[in-house]
């Protein structure tokens, strides 16, 4: 397919009816660990292999709207010689790039990060949209605790996103731009609300005031859940109650869509909750996922880096894939899952 040119017409494409993103865009030291955990070996051979055999998953255009990349990948090229996000776009996919280096400790508050990655990305954006993407994303971390996180941090992360955004718009492209707020701890779904909501706050009004085109961004956002250790785990529809609910207090109707990403959620309960949050509906925005392990876990899982297991890995993708394009339409269901690819 030939690649959309402008802001909108990017967005438009992203946020097809009953498609959602793959987030494949893990960092050298993320997938390493990814690869390290079923013994991988993380070279660069691997990973292009990895990246490719997702990539020509047949049909994962008619679930997967768009790919995010990791800078490597965007590089890379397929056996056949094809650029990886060349094929992206035969399978009509649209490219997109992390551009954020990744997080580094804030000094002065003990326990918060910012992102960085804003020098030089300028030039950078543009590079990038020569090699074929048409979005961007960057992902500033939020953490809960006792006394987390703090204003300070949280308007430090707002300006590096804002300042990405605008840059990605300048650029001619659509920013995705995500706030995520950690699931680990012992908090509980109520202050996991109360969180969220201060986040997106600050974020808006930080997007507004650096001149950010809400028109043509995306909003990347987790979901509002207990801690992993939170003794207390919530059901599918209190779940589904408080995301809703925090998204219309904060996320103004001129945003075209906001994402879902996974965060560590189990791929099957990260469906099912997509599920409960689409079928409840009535909101401004369209909604849908923006999964990384929940899209990613078992295909890696049946590939165990040979290329014998491409196949049956693949089906894995398309399956996930599916069931998710299927929860965005609230039309997910247990036969779904048990289905076979
Ligand atoms: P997960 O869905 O695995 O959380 O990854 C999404 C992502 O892109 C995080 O930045």
């Amino acid at each position: 397919m030939s690649l959309p040119t402008s802001l909108e017409s990017t967005v438009a494409a992203l946020l097809a009816s009953g498609t959602g993103i793959l987030a494949a865009d893990e960092s050298l030291p993320t997938i390493g660990k990814r690869f390290a955990a079923l013994k991988i070996p993380s070279t660069e051979e691997n990973r292009r292999g990895y990246r490719e055999m997702l990539f020509t998953a047949p049909g994962l255009g008619a679930s997967i709207s768009g790919v995010i990349l990791f800078d490597e990948t965007m590089r890379q090229k397929t056996a056949g010689g094809a650029s990886l996000p060349e094929v992206l776009a035969e399978h009509k996919i649209i490219p997109g790039i992390k551009v954020d280096s990744g997080t580094m400790a804030l000094p002065g508050f003990a326990g918060e990060k910012i992102t960085s990655g804003l020098d030089g990305l300028r030039e950078r954006l543009g590079a990038y949209r020569e090699l074929g993407a048409r979005f961007t994303k960057w992902r500033a971390v939020i953490s809960i605790g006792e006394q987390l996180p703090t204003a300070g941090a949280l308007a430090a992360n707002a300006h590096a996103l804002a300042l990405f955004a605008a840059l990605s718009q300048e650029a001619g492209l659509v920013p995705i731009v995500e706030p995520e707020v950690l699931m680990d701890g012992s908090h509980s779904l109520a202050r996991c609300e109360e969180i969220m909501t201060t986040t997106l706050k600050t974020v808006f009004a930080t997007l507004i005031e650096q001149r950010v085109a809400l028109e043509t961004m995306l909003l990347k956002t987790g979901m509002v859940l207990p801690g992993h250790d939170c003794a207390e785990q919530a059901g599918m529809d209190e779940v589904a109650e408080a995301t809703l609910r925090c998204l219309r207090r904060t996320v103004p109707a001129a945003v075209p869509g906001i994402v879902f990403l996974s965060g560590g959620q189990k791929d099957v309960a990260a469906t099912e909750r997509l599920n409960a949050i689409c079928r409840k509906g009535g909101v401004p925005w369209s909604l849908s996922f923006s999964f990384g392990r929940a899209l990613q876990d078992t295909a890696l899982k049946t590939w165990e880096g040979l290329p014998a297991n491409a196949a049956s890995a693949q089906a894995a993708l398309l399956h996930r894939a599916q069931c998710n394009a299927l929860a965005v339409l609230g039309k997910y269901s247990a036969d779904a899952e048990n289905a076979t690819a």
